[in-house]
């Protein structure tokens, strides 16, 4: 099929005046609820919990761009055996604490016993110790009880936990540039459980199976076992599920979602097949309510294992970002001596951003991919700072055009007059294809393949056009106004994936 130039021209000049480039809202908007992030409050962060983020911040932007009502929930697991571990050992060191004398009934102190650094160094102490010692182990199952059923110095320590921890979690999500609408946890569906559990047993659904409480699962078409999904163990303790469960349930009641996606390691996708059957089978969701697990792979280090630290530790993402910036920043002051170090230093946050980003997203989700720091970084080929490299030479050359008394505004376009012209024009004309195409499939990689045509169509026309010298103002205005339209096109796109473009590098 071949397209006649001024078709081509037309479509470009409705779709640079339509607001989103076109894009139409949907027919019925849905809300959304996306479940990413995902971080045990009190464990450092690790790259385990950097795919969830990025991932899941790029389906929430591409959702909303697409026209949806989306709400994005970091859940925090705020509830589970490391708060009683860190109460643990908060104990051993300091049992004169008023949080563990059972008789006080007095305030509680508003300072809280310890520091954020404290903390941090507190938890892998516990964890290490309550791998040998099962006494230890025990004291702070026990402890992690007590939390959960309200003993009020237990609870108050708790909360002092939160306290300390939140506003860390908070800037470390920040700095990725990933925003949640609610910073609930597991703690905050407690209320619910005691009615789920009694409503799943009327049912008839909830049955006892060596001394815990089940719900079968299985269907007739299933290929493989898929056990029954565990409500309660044998001492009564909620497990993950029943959490989940209670979430779906105040997720349905409070934000009516007609959709949930939940954004994890796909390790964890038995997990999710057993939490999505019982909420169907027992109505927490309707029918027609969508419920969707994105289980990503792991991100592997270039010997094909789990990324490591040199010292072979779980790396925290707070050492891969400063790598990875510092690592930049070496490129940028290399190739450029009129930077002042400041510059260069927020540059290199930029862009460093853009690698991870783009490094994780560009692969499909499911895939597990190898975290090449060399690949990741460079300047060329299907890169972060490739893409950003394209948009800042677009925004050079605008610059240009308006130092020699160039207006930006209302430029027309022209007819394609070479064949790059026009393929960079029809790279153009399938942005609302591909934004369909990533909302229907929740797959950012789709945005990252789009960009990286993109910047290689514009790339060429580039090299084999001479803008600024040409004579010719009507032909000239035209490939501004061209230029104009690729710079929105892939700063939204960047958006949608979750990072943005500095405006020298
Ligand atoms: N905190 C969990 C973990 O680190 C992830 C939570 C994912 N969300 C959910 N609703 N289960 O594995």
């Amino acid at each position: 099929m071949k397209l006649k130039a001024g078709f081509v021209k037309a479509y470009l000049e409705r779709m640079a005046r339509a607001e989103k480039f076109g894009v139409e809202p949907p027919r019925k908007p849905e809300t959304i609820v996306i479940d990413y992030g995902g971080p045990n409050v009190a464990k450092p962060l690790h790259i385990g919990h950097l795919r969830s983020a990025i991932i899941g911040e790029s389906i929430k932007r591409i959702c909303r761009y697409r026209g949806h009502r989306v709400v994005a929930d970091v859940h925090l697991g705020d509830w589970g055996l490391q708060m009683g571990l860190i109460i643990t050992e908060l104990k051993r060191r300091t049992p004169g604490l008023v949080y563990f004398d059972d008789n006080y009934r007095g305030e509680y102190p508003e300072k809280a016993p310890f520091t954020m650094a404290e903390l941090e160094e507190i938890y892998p102490v516990a964890s290490a110790k309550s791998k040998e010692d099962a006494a230890y182990k025990q004291e702070a199952l026990e402890a992690t009880v007590r939390i959960q059923k309200g003993a009020p110095g237990y609870r108050a320590l708790w909360k002092q936990i939160m306290r300390v921890s939140l506003p860390d979690l908070k800037r470390n999500y920040e700095d990725l540039q990933v925003f949640f609408d609610l910073w609930k946890g597991e703690s905050d569906v407690e209320p619910y459980i005691a009615g789920l559990v009694e409503r799943l047993q009327k049912q008839g659904l909830a049955y006892e199976s060596e001394g815990a409480l089940v719900v079968d699962v299985r269907e007739e078409t299933d290929a493989k076992e898929i056990p029954p999904c565990i409500i309660l163990k044998s001492d009564g303790a909620a497990l993950y599920a029943t959490t989940d469960l209670a979430t779906i349930q105040e997720r349905m009641e409070t934000l009516h979602a007609d959709s949930l996606i939940y954004l994890t390691d796909k390790r964890q996708e038995m997990h999710f097949l057993q939490v999505f059957r019982v909420a169907k089978k027992s109505g927490l969701v309707s029918e027609e309510t969508k419920l969707k697990h994105i289980g990503f792979g792991t991100m592997n280090g270039k010997d094909g294992k789990p990324f490591k630290t040199r010292e072979g530790g779980v790396m925290r993402l707070e050492y891969l970002i400063r790598d990875i910036n510092e690592e930049m920043y070496r490129k940028i002051v290399e190739s450029r001596q009129d930077v002042s170090e400041e510059e260069a230093r927020e540059t290199a946050k930029v862009i460093g951003l853009a690698a991870i980003k783009y490094g994780d997203l560009s692969n499909q989700a499911s895939k597990d991919y190898i975290f090449d720091m060399e690949r990741f970084t460079s300047f060329e080929g299907d890169t972060g700072p490739y893409i950003l490299y394209t948009i800042v030479r677009i925004k050079s050359i605008l610059t240009r055009y308006q130092e020699q008394g160039g207006s930006l505004e209302g430029l027309a376009l022209q007819d394609a007059s070479n064949a790059l012209e026009k393929d960079l024009m029809m790279q153009l004309c399938g942005f609302n294809a591909m934004l369909e195409g990533a909302y229907e499939e929740t797959a950012p990689h789709k945005v990252c393949a789009y960009i990286y045509d993109l910047a290689n169509a514009f790339n060429k026309f580039y090299h084999e056009t001479k803008i600024i010298s040409e004579e010719d103002p009507a032909k000239k205005a035209g490939w501004i106004a061209l230029l104009l339209l690729t710079r929105d096109v892939l700063e939204t796109c960047i958006d949608l994936l979750g990072f943005s473009a500095p405006e020298r590098m």
